[in-house]
């Protein structure tokens, strides 16, 4: 248990890397994590293209303020919601949060480093296009990660208080952080 909260705890997004390839083992095992998220009507409607070709990643890198990131990275992962497999919008985009954050962890417990990019959903089209997916997948976000380059972060959180009611909106948790 105790290693468990720290797995999650440490992690922090990596947004610079070393040019190292990431073994296909390890993507896969990325992959793996994220396709065992769970999903209503366990109906699983993610989808993901590797991007590892140098032009098309500075293509994908091209669109988003965030260009740095993923040129820099040696891999991405475009996320994608299938529509022909959703059976509500929400919902559907809630378990492929959970898979994201089940890539994430991954990518963090292989000691390596990523980040969730969701900007580039801006150009989301443009983004579908280059990666020539079909009509019924939508953009959900590009992962980029590798080998990190950089030191821990500091990170904060909004404390328990902050954020947990007991029972009814006007009692607050009380619980030391
Ligand atoms: C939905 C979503 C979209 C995000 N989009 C971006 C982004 O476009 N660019 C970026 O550098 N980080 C992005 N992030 C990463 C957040 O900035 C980061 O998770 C947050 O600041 C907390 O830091 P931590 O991940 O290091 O704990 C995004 C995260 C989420 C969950």
């Amino acid at each position: 248990m105790v290693e468990f909260n720290k797995k999650i705890k440490e992690r922090f997004s990596i947004r610079k890397f070393k040019s190292d390839n990431i073994p296909d083992e390890l993507v896969k095992e990325i992959l793996e994590n994220a396709r065992w998220a769970p999903s209503g009507l366990n109906n699983q409607p993610w989808k993901f293209v590797i991007i590892k070709d140098s032009q098309i990643k500075e293509e994908v890198a091209s669109q988003t303020h965030y260009s740095q990131i993923i040129s820099n990275a040696p891999l991405c992962i475009a996320v994608f919601y299938d529509k022909d497999v959703g059976y509500n919008y929400v919902k559907d985009v809630q378990a492929i949060g959970a898979a994201i954050q089940n890539m994430l962890l991954a990518i963090h417990n292989l000691n390596l480093g990523g980040v969730w990019l969701g900007e580039i959903l801006n150009k989301r089209q443009e983004v579908e296009r280059i990666l020539n997916v079909p009509e019924s997948f939508e953009l959900m976000a590009v992962v980029a990660l590798g080998y990190s380059t950089e030191k821990k972060a500091k990170r904060s959180r909004k404390s328990l208080s902050e954020l947990v009611y007991l029972n009814k909106y006007d009692h607050k948790w009380i619980v030391s952080d």
